[in-house]
């Protein structure tokens, strides 16, 4: 863990182990991980209206629904904190005018995003950066909008990824932590030494991995100036999303397998799916999206709106929409 106080020697050399670990797992080939994902490479947690939706229709209503929880408005500057293939970037760009920034450790992601974006004559609105969230160096109130999604499990130190955010991020700008924690019986063993020997081959399987509880997001939250607007838990989206996954995968064995990927990598995969349902299933894993705002303290809140309305996908409107 990184301890305020430690050297730059010592930040440095955790910042390329951390580098070099998760970019293991994400630099494998994007034909890989195409074979299972939607068809915007979102590598998280979809959000279904009902139990009914494909991969794809969940995979569009979580964009909508981060946007409408983050309340874009065109020409807003958006940073987008590991930012996968560029999912949420590119709908902020292209559904919202957003000029969007994604950070990722992974050389393939950046790669793809950047060249994607320029295919799609986006030019700076849509790009991603080789950056490590503790090395992030942009100006201070700078973005209007901030999200990080699925990412916060690779960071051990959350204060400074929140602190570094609150200093980079406008006076009451919206800033969505979307990611998975434990329970605190889960958290509360681990912290006491008591390891098993799931949690070590999941960590391995992603590189890197530091799953807290909710309310050591909260804090850390918290300490770096963020009141937080609403929490919604979103796990059953998350154990409907990998059940997805999992059969796309199987369903694409032949075209991945000796092709894309040797058949070991494509059986671990398979193996922490299934897995990870399991988690879903029995509470070790829980997966939360926290809104927050920056505070401006001593200035007057703005008005804020009075209901969840905005913040929800309606099931009934929705559909309607399908329908047209
Ligand atoms: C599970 S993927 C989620 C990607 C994307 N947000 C999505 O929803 O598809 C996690 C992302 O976090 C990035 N990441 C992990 N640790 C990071 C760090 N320390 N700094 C910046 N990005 C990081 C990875 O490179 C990857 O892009």
């Amino acid at each position: 863990m990184l301890e305020v106080g430690s050297s730059s020697t010592d930040i440095r050399d955790l910042i390329r182990f951390q580098s070099e670990a998760v970019s293991s797992h994400y630099d494998l080939p994007p034909k890989f991980f195409a074979g299972f994902l939607g068809p915007r490479m979102a590598y998280s947690c979809a959000y279904f209206i009902d139990e009914n939706d494909t991969l794809d229709e969940a995979e569009e209503n979580k964009l909508l629904l981060t946007a409408k929880k983050l309340d874009l408005r065109e020409g807003e500057l958006l940073l987008d904190i590991g930012c996968g293939w560029g999912s949420f970037i590119f709908y902020a760009a292209e559904k919202f005018g957003c000029r969007a920034i994604g950070i990722t450790v992974s050389e393939e992601q950046a790669a793809f995003v950047n060249r994607i974006s320029e295919e799609r004559g986006l030019g700076d609105r849509a790009r991603a950066d080789v950056v490590h969230v503790y090395d992030m160096s942009y100006p201070a109130r700078y973005f209007d909008k901030i999200v990080t999604i699925g990412a916060i499990e690779h960071m051990d130190n959350l204060h400074l990824v929140f602190s570094k955010s609150s200093e980079i991020l406008k006076d009451d700008g919206l800033m969505l932590v979307h990611g998975m924690t434990k329970p605190w019986h889960d958290r509360e063993e681990e912290l006491q030494g008591i390891t098993s020997e799931v949690g070590e081959l999941v960590k391995e399987h992603f590189g890197i991995g530091y799953w807290k509880s909710l309310w050591e997001v909260m804090e850390a939250l918290e300490k770096s100036d963020f009141e937080v607007l609403d929490h919604e838990n979103i796990t059953r989206h998350y154990q409907l999303t990998v059940e997805r996954w999992l059969e796309r995968l199987q369903e694409n064995e032949e075209s991945l397998i000796g092709k894309v990927i040797d058949e070991e990598k494509y059986r671990e995969f398979l193996v922490f799916m299934a897995g990870y349902i399991v988690g879903f299933e029995t509470s070790h894993t829980l997966c939360n999206q926290i809104l927050c705002r920056k505070i401006n303290y001593g200035e007057i809140r703005p008005a804020l709106p009075l209901t969840r309305e905005n913040i929800i996908l309606s099931p009934r409107k929705e559909r309607l929409c399908k329908k047209n």
